[in-house]
């Protein structure tokens, strides 16, 4: 498939960055990078030589996401659709290149309200990656660092981030999900899931119509090849008390098996594995009705369960 562009970092303004560390550390099993000025501290989840960053702030939500271009063609092609669809961009300041660790970039304000960087020539860690807990690394390359999704609160906002996404970055649609987020009569939540390169969905957006939107960011993802290691996670977070989101699950469109864990700065990450892929043949673009085939409970029905409340 025509791939230009996959998920190259992303950059998250925290309260208490060092709480956040320790988690990423500990629970998700990310490994620390060389540091950089401009970020509490910077982390890996592969051979990069940084794929999250942590600045301290005055708020809990995402700084700044970057997609990678496969190669300079690719950057310029996307620097043209961009510039085609009106989009101002900025180039990105030696600093901020420097944080980053990338050879050079542009960034632009989002519709749904978090600046995106589109980057060229990801640089590389000096050592190979080792996690303990992941032998066998995560899913990277290609698919880039993993997946993340954000929530907006109207149908305009909606709209032209999905606009901004397909036309303007060129991302396409995997699929689509429109559920109640009630009993009859209650508002709909829809969510679009759109893939650059073979991962089911690089970014997917949500559209929750609530009065405000307490965080633009909802999670980030970390895929692993097996679901030994996502067992595994889960126990670490079990073990460490880190409050669940949702128990283990299988998500229906992508297929992926994970759960997620509420971090420090109150965003999630979703640690999965056996998420399917999509090439240029793509012909599976479904309007589903349920997030998972099972699974992914709130602890809150989980607690009933188990004590038959
Ligand atoms: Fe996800």
């Amino acid at each position: 498939m025509n791939i230009e562009l996959s998920t190259a970092y992303i950059g998250i303004d925290c309260r208490d960055p060092v709480q956040v560390g320790r988690y990423l550390h500990a629970v998700v099993g990310l490994m620390p990078a060389e540091p950089a000025a401009g970020a509490e501290s910077r982390w890996r989840n592969d051979g990069k030589a940084a794929r999250v960053w942590l600045r301290q702030a005055e708020r809990d939500d995402a700084a700044a996401i970057g997609l990678e271009a496969v190669d300079a063609a690719a950057y310029r092609r996307v620097l043209q659709r961009l510039a085609a669809a009106g989009v101002a961009t900025t180039p990105l300041s030696p600093a901020e290149r420097e944080l980053r660790g990338v050879g050079e970039g542009v960034s632009m304000m989002s519709p749904w309200g978090v600046k995106v960087d589109v980057v060229l020539g990801l640089v590389d860690a000096a050592t190979p990656f080792a996690s303990p807990h992941y032998p066998d690394g995560f899913v990277t390359g290609a698919q880039g660092f993993g997946h993340y999704v954000f929530v907006v609160n109207t149908a305009e906002a909606y709209e032209a981030s999905r606009r901004f996404a397909m036309e303007a970055l060129g991302m396409k649609l995997s699929d689509t999900l429109r559920m109640a987020l009630g009993p009859a009569g209650a508002p709909e939540m829809n969510v679009s899931f759109l893939h650059a390169n073979p991962r089911h969905h690089s970014l997917a957006l949500a559209f929750v119509p609530m009065p405000e939107v307490p965080q633009k960011l909802h999670h980030v993802n970390f895929e692993v090849a097996a679901v030994a290691p996502v067992g595994a996670a889960y126990e670490r977070a079990l073990a460490a008390k880190t409050p669940l989101a949702n128990t283990i699950g299988q998500h229906e469109n992508d297929g992926m098996v994970s759960f997620y864990s509420v971090s420090p700065g109150g965003w999630l990450v979703e640690i999965g594995a056996t998420g399917r892929t999509v090439g240029e043949d793509w012909d599976d673009r479904r309007e589903y009705h349920r997030i998972s085939l099972w699974g992914h409970q709130p602890p809150t029905v989980l607690q009933q369960l188990l004590v038959g409340a």
